[in-house]
């Protein structure tokens, strides 16, 4: 695998060629996706659910991120890191640049934030300022409260229309990269196919550029709840890598994700 650029993300939605993105907080799992063809590591704010033991993201700060995102940073050599933006680190413009510039100083190619439309100011600084970003719409766990759980997004036609509208104003303020996340698949082939650069799913069906999945529910670490749209690929592997290469190819298949793994 050669280096994995933006423009290198973006030539692989032009070729239809599958982008698998994995979560990773540290070396070791990072360098083993790596190995394993991953395309983009995401050092996300998930980590304050499996690593921190807490039920939301909000706890997370700008100093955890920057930890794990320079441990996954010294891990990996050829896959695109991007790290999240935790919960109100981003709230204005000027906050969201002097938090990215510490992630992007820990080791992250791309930032990740969470929102619609109102992020337009905080985008086009940030990308003027040399910080690529990723957009993240659908199910956004920041508002979790506001959403009152994490639900499905998008089922009403109104909502629907509101996610997309905020896409279109997303990638023309110059996210590079949109993560969409629990939707239904309809909705997630209509933004892929309506957007130039690339849209990576997370329960949003099989039509999107990419998929990205949680690291502990792509090995079956999981505890409580197994959301619907994951995969336990340890289970049919003899180990981490061999795992998270059969979900590589799983995604550029289009094998996974499945109709079970999906809202339609
Ligand atoms: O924090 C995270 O792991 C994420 C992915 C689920 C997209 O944002
Ligand atoms: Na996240």
């Amino acid at each position: 695998m050669s280096k994995i650029t933006t423009a290198r993300l973006l030539a692989m939605k032009q070729e239809r060629s599958k982008i698998a993105m994995i979560t990773a907080y540290d070396a070791t799992f990072a360098t083993l996706f790596e190995q394993a063809g991953a395309h983009a590591i995401l050092i996300g704010d998930s980590l304050g659910m499996v690593l921190q033991g807490e039920e939301s993201t909000l706890g997370v700060s700008v100093a955890d991120m920057a930890y794990h995102t320079r441990c996954v940073a010294k891990g990996t050599d050829k896959a695109l890191v991007v790290a999240d933006l935790p919960f109100m680190s981003y709230s204005n413009p000027e906050l969201a640049c002097h938090n990215a510039a510490i992630l992007m100083r820990a080791g992250a190619h791309m930032v990740k934030l969470e929102g619609g439309a109102w992020l337009t100011d905080t985008i086009t600084q940030l990308t003027r300022q040399g910080v690529p970003v990723c957009g993240h719409l659908g199910l956004t766990p920041q508002s979790v409260h506001v959403f009152g759980g994490f639900k499905l997004q998008g089922r009403q036609q109104d909502q629907a229309a509101q996610i997309k509208d905020d896409a279109k104003v997303l990638e023309a303020a110059g996210i590079q990269l949109l993560v969409l996340e629990c939707v239904p698949s309809p909705l997630a082939k209509e933004i892929t196919e309506l957007l130039t650069i690339p849209v990576i799913g997370i329960g949003a069906g099989p039509h999107t550029d990419g998929q990205v999945l949680v690291m502990q529910d792509a090995l079956g670490l999981t505890t409580g709840y197994v959301p619907k749209f994951t995969k336990n690929f340890l289970a049919e592997q003899g180990n981490v890598k061999a795992a998270i290469s059969a979900y590589v190819s799983d995604v550029a298949t289009g094998r996974f994700p499945g109709p079970e793994h999906s809202f339609n």
